[in-house]
């Protein structure tokens, strides 16, 4: 249970190194030349785990950075605004010669330490994790599981913690990617955020962005960003929920990444035994990890 498993149980998936990427969206040869990806001092990286309110945290960023996306680009689609690093799909489309001129450039990635950029480790550029309680991570994650059509479709909820457990799906395992991430901190000009206190306080963390990021934002901006921000708001949002997205990729219309949007909804799904067998490797791997890394997990 607690050794990543190098035979896939999902025929989409392929791994390489320690991450496990889509064959639809990624390919060995794009994330090897991500290697020499040449980095600009004000790049931003939003790096996440899936399922820890990337898409969350991306709107974020291109509210408080994109003054054009506040005044009436909207429709802009969030992979426009704030592209994928690693994703290569001629179903995803970015003007990527027009997006060099701009500043600063915004990124997104779930790439795991060892496959970022060489560049970003010499702290060029900025980088913005996002760590989530892995036991809501994991409840998302099955409910995504469940509306993508391209992934193999777990029988159950416990086929499916088996698999995230052994880091049998897209992008690895939850442990070794924050471990790799956090371990290397010194090598980035990083902020870790907590998906949990942007939920419990959701203004003091655009303001902490702000700090980060060197930009100030009035007080009617800073609640403008907020209200955009939130869960009602961003339901509704069609480019938030990946509406834009190809048809085929979904097989429900509606509620695809705006789901719940709380903490605590592993509690549906997992039982007493399989949460304590969570809390038993969490204890293992997550050994010597600050506070930002706790959770009430059990
Ligand atoms: P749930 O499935 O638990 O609802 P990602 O973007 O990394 O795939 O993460 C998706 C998770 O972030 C989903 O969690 C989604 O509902 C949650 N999320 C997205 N926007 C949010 C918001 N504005 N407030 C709270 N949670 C949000």
């Amino acid at each position: 249970m607690n050794t990543v498993t190098q035979v896939l149980s999902d025929p989409n998936l392929f791994r390489y190194k320690e991450f496990c990427f889509h064959s639809m969206l990624h390919t060995k040869e794009h994330i090897e030349t991500l290697q020499d990806f040449k980095i600009k001092h004000d790049d931003v990286f939003l790096v996440t785990y899936p399922k820890s309110g990337t898409i969350w945290t991306q709107h974020i960023l291109s509210l408080i950075c994109s003054e054009g996306y506040r005044n009436g680009t909207e429709e802009t689609t969030t992979d426009t605004r704030i592209p994928w690093l690693e994703t290569k799909s001629p179903d995803i489309h970015v003007d990527w010669t027009k997006y060099a001129e701009i500043s600063p450039r915004l990124f997104t990635t779930h790439l795991s330490y060892s496959l970022i950029p060489q560049e970003l480790k010499t702290k060029k550029g900025k980088v913005i994790y996002v760590v989530r309680n892995p036991k809501d991570v994991a409840a998302s994650f099955y409910h995504f599981y469940n509306i993508f059509v391209h992934l193999k479709k777990p029988a159950n909820f416990d086929e499916f913690m088996e698999r995230f457990l052994a880091g049998d799906v897209v992008a690895g395992l939850w442990f070794d990617h924050v471990q790799g991430w956090y371990s290397h901190k010194d090598e980035f000009n990083v902020l870790f955020l907590k998906y949990e206190d942007m939920i419990m306080d959701l203004c003091s963390i655009v303001q902490k962005i702000c700090k980060f990021l060197g930009r100030e934002l009035d007080e009617t901006t800073l609640n403008t960003v907020v209200e955009k921000a939130s869960f009602k708001n961003m339901k509704m949002d069609t480019r938030a929920n990946g509406e834009h997205l190809p048809g085929q990729f979904f097989n429900e219309n509606k509620a695809r990444f705006m789901r719940k949007g709380t903490i605590g909804d592993w509690k549906n799904l997992m039982t007493v035994a399989q949460s304590e067998q969570f809390d038993a490797i969490f204890k293992e791997k997550m050994k010597g990890l600050p506070i930002i890394f706790t959770w009430d997990i059990s």
